[in-house]
């Protein structure tokens, strides 16, 4: 077995310290639950949003079955359990961190999990149809790398199959600059297509960063709305009437500025190769 490069395992320790301390925190307790409710909205606005890309590729709850489905930077597997309920057959996952694949592991045995790198995946070429990453590339900083991997998958692709490209993206035209100490890289679309060269692009944008969806929330139950509301001298007596529009808040305005494009919003886009027919 060759030995692992040393670009691989810093990249592997700088993000097993970034998770590590995310996790002291309770930063990653936070971000993954569905009790914030702006990740709750978010989450169901992606489902959406990846349910109607599959429905244009012609892909339903029967033809799922017959689709072979890889995530990668699965982390701890809620996707590929997703798409396990979506229909997909044994999908497998892919993760760098080992703690990752090991609690997704635990959770479900339907699926095939693997501890590798996106750049170097232990897979066969052209050995899948569909080709899920979600959030995995704005958490590569270096840009050979991230070539690198867009490369993998091409190569473990089926011909006329999609990869199906979640993140978030930076609306500016031009490349980002990263914030000293920032662990992520929301890419431009220009950046996204120059990984994946000849490819056909079909963009959704579906949501925003849920830290601003979530200072959005916490300014409307708490902040200014509310003050607001209570001005009105009846509206004072019924207390709990603010609150219950107020929860649905987040979901309004995540679709109304992410239609706008403001502010660092979540691209949802399927990436395809046109297939001659006479190829
Ligand atoms: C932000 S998490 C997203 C997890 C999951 N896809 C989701 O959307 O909930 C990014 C994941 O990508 C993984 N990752 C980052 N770089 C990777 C690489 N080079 N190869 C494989 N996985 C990687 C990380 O370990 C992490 O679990």
């Amino acid at each position: 077995m060759s030995a692992e490069p040393d670009r691989l395992i810093q990249e592997r320790r700088r993000l097993e310290a970034v998770y590590a301390k995310r996790e002291r925190e309770g930063i990653e307790a936070v971000s993954n639950s569905l009790f914030t409710p702006e990740i709750f909205f978010l989450e169901q606005e992606m489902q959406r949003a990846i349910l109607q890309a599959l429905k244009r590729m012609g892909i339903n709850s029967i033809a799922a079955g017959q689709r072979d489905l890889l995530e990668v930077g699965c982390g701890r597997g809620r996707w590929v359990r997703w798409f396990l309920d979506c229909g997909f057959r044994r999908p497998t996952g892919v993760d760098l961190i080992e703690s990752h694949i090991k609690e997704a592991a635990s959770l479900s045995r339907a699926a095939n999990w693997i501890r590798a790198d996106v750049t170097c995946l232990p897979l066969p070429s052209e050995s899948f149809d569909i080709i899920f990453t979600s959030r995995m590339f704005s958490s590569i900083l270096d840009v050979e790398t991230r070539r690198q991997g867009a490369a993998e998958l091409r190569r473990v692709l089926r011909p006329g199959g999609s990869i199906l490209w979640v993140d978030l993206c930076h609306p500016a035209k031009d490349p980002r600059v990263e914030q000293p100490g920032s662990w992520v890289h929301p890419l431009t679309r220009d950046e996204v297509r120059t990984l994946f060269p000849g490819a056909e692009f079909s963009w959704t944008r579906f949501g925003i960063d849920p830290v601003w969806s979530g200072r959005l929330t916490s300014l409307a139950n708490r902040g200014l709305f509310r003050s607001l509301v209570h001005q009105v001298p009846f509206m004072k007596k019924r207390i709990a009437w603010p609150r219950i529009p107020m929860a649905r808040f987040p979901y309004f305005w995540m679709q109304a500025l992410a239609s706008l494009g403001f502010g660092r919003v979540y691209d949802l886009s399927v990436v395809r190769w046109h297939v001659r027919a006479d190829a």
